[in-house]
């Protein structure tokens, strides 16, 4: 399990360097993220999102309550451009 996480973060690393977010982007209009969500909803919170992973996690429970039918990696892509956009949080 730790082995394919870890084998999984490695690979996130190689393609966030050419990170541009396209790929984010589109992920993220088609599955209609923006219907609930406006821009003040994205940014750290006390005791909630407070750090990357925790922004993962919140990222993950809204594509799976909503169907969005995205693979891990997108989901992590998503997150790095909510991150990079609203958030800031240091990348772990
Ligand atoms: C049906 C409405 C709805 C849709 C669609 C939706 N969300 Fe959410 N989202 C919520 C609600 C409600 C919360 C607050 C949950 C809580 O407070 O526990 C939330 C919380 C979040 C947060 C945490 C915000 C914060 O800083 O506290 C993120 C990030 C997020 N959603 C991302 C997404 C993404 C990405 C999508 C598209 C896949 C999405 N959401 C689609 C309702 C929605």
């Amino acid at each position: 399990m730790f082995k394919i996480f870890a084998l999984s973060s490695l690979l996130l690393l190689a393609s966030s360097l050419s990170a541009d977010y396209e790929d984010a982007k589109e992920l993220f209009k088609d599955a209609d993220c923006m219907s609930c969500h406006n821009n003040e909803d994205f940014s750290p919170k006390e005791k909630k999102v407070t750090n990357f992973r925790k922004l993962h996690m919140a990222v993950d429970a809204c594509r799976f309550a909503n169907d969005a039918d995205w693979f891990d990696d997108e989901s992590q892509e998503v997150t790095e451009y909510l991150n990079d956009k609203y958030y800031h949080f240091k990348k772990k």
